[in-house]
């Protein structure tokens, strides 16, 4: 996703890939850009990276100074995007880890305005990622009826009080609705979106159970598939939840994901000599011939515990391929990140 978004900078003649990143938090977006760049060649070799990190907390900024801040062309500064005003021009408007959902609605579709407007007065063609919390996660499916709440909000008692955070959670056609709005206030036109969505089964809160006590525990449970350590019990994997109330394709997508994910652990478990009260269903072409490969790979290993740990470790990844490979960018992951690409070339 954020390869898809770069593309879009390379235009630029400069030689020089700017890089905005909104709620830079400790340069967590400046370590996986500077990833992308040392692993493609082209990038590399064409372009210098140029980054520009902001945060609206100090501590935060003076972590990130100390971290990365003598790199070169590596700049922290502390700002609320709120109130900020930018006049320079960057390429890629970057955001990860959810900082726009600490925003309102309103205060997003003021930030991205904002944004957009210094877009349009550099004739800039560039793209604008938004790294939001989606609204149809199953860690919170409580809270589907609510696009605003209190995030920190404890449902044991035995927690005690903790204090508010509200957080702004979205669906792709809520969130394309602000991006479109604030591009039309400007007059900017959109060449095109994109949504993803990150972390459908393996959100955090699928392992703390906050807002949803009675989900079973798919992060920790993915997690103990790829360590070697641990045998882990697979029919707990199996996706049964009952959901909330959300839009019918919400659910929709949900009914199918889960046959597609059980079908696999239960694929899984067959290769085991054991078996799961699962009703299979086809497969998307990206995860199809699972289990004829794990059977293929697994029948020269003898022993026994060596055998369960491969297959468990081949379950991890397939499972991950799922989530990857059949998102929908609807807003039923953790994290939905919405990508703008403007062009103001002809402003
Ligand atoms: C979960 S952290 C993500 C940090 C980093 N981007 C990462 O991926 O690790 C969210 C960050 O957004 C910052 N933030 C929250 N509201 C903000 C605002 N109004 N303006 C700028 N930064 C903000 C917080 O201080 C925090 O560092």
């Amino acid at each position: 996703m954020f390869k898809q978004a770069i593309a879009s900078g390379i235009e630029n003649k400069e030689k020089k890939l700017r890089f905005l990143d909104v709620g830079s938090g400790t340069g967590d977006g400046y370590v996986l850009l500077s990833t992308l760049f040392s692993q493609d060649s082209k990038l590399l070799s064409n372009y210098e990276l140029d980054y520009l990190g902001i945060d609206i907390s100090p501590q935060m900024v003076e972590t990130a100074r100390n971290l990365y801040g003598s790199h070169n062309n590596v700049r922290f500064e502390c700002g609320d995007i709120r109130t900020s005003s930018f006049t320079q021009p960057f390429d890629v408007y970057l955001s990860c880890g959810v900082p726009y959902s600490h925003l309102t609605h309103e205060e997003l579709y003021e930030a991205l305005k904002m944004i957009v407007t210094n877009v349009c007065n550099h004739r800039s063609r560039c793209s604008v990622v938004v790294d939001v919390l989606g609204r149809y996660s199953i860690e919170w499916m409580r809270k589907w009826k609510e696009s605003h709440w209190d995030y920190a909000m404890s449902f044991f008692e035995s927690e005690g009080d903790q204090e508010a955070t509200w957080m702004s959670f979205y669906s792709h056609q809520h969130l394309q609705e602000i991006m479109q709005q604030a591009a039309n206030a400007v007059g900017c036109p959109v060449e095109k979106f994109a949504f993803f969505d990150r972390s459908i089964m393996v959100g955090r809160h699928t392992s703390t159970g906050q807002f949803n006590p009675k989900l079973p525990q798919y992060r920790n449970l993915v997690n103990s598939l790829l360590d070697p350590s641990q045998e882990t019990e697979l029919s707990q994997l199996i996706f049964q939840v009952e959901l909330g109330s959300a839009p019918e394709y919400i659910l929709d997508f949900f009914t199918q994901f889960s046959g597609w994910w059980n079908t696999l652990v239960s694929e899984a478990t067959a290769l085991l000599g054991e078996s799961l009260a699962v009703e299979p269903v086809e497969l998307p072409p990206e995860v199809q011939g699972f289990k004829a490969a794990a059977e293929k790979e697994l029948q020269q290993i003898a022993d026994k515990h060596q055998y369960r740990q491969n297959l468990e470790s081949m379950l991890a990844l397939v499972l991950r391929k799922l989530e990857i490979t059949q998102q929908p960018g609807y807003g039923v992951g953790h994290d939905l990140f919405g990508v703008m690409w403007l062009d103001a070339t002809g402003f």
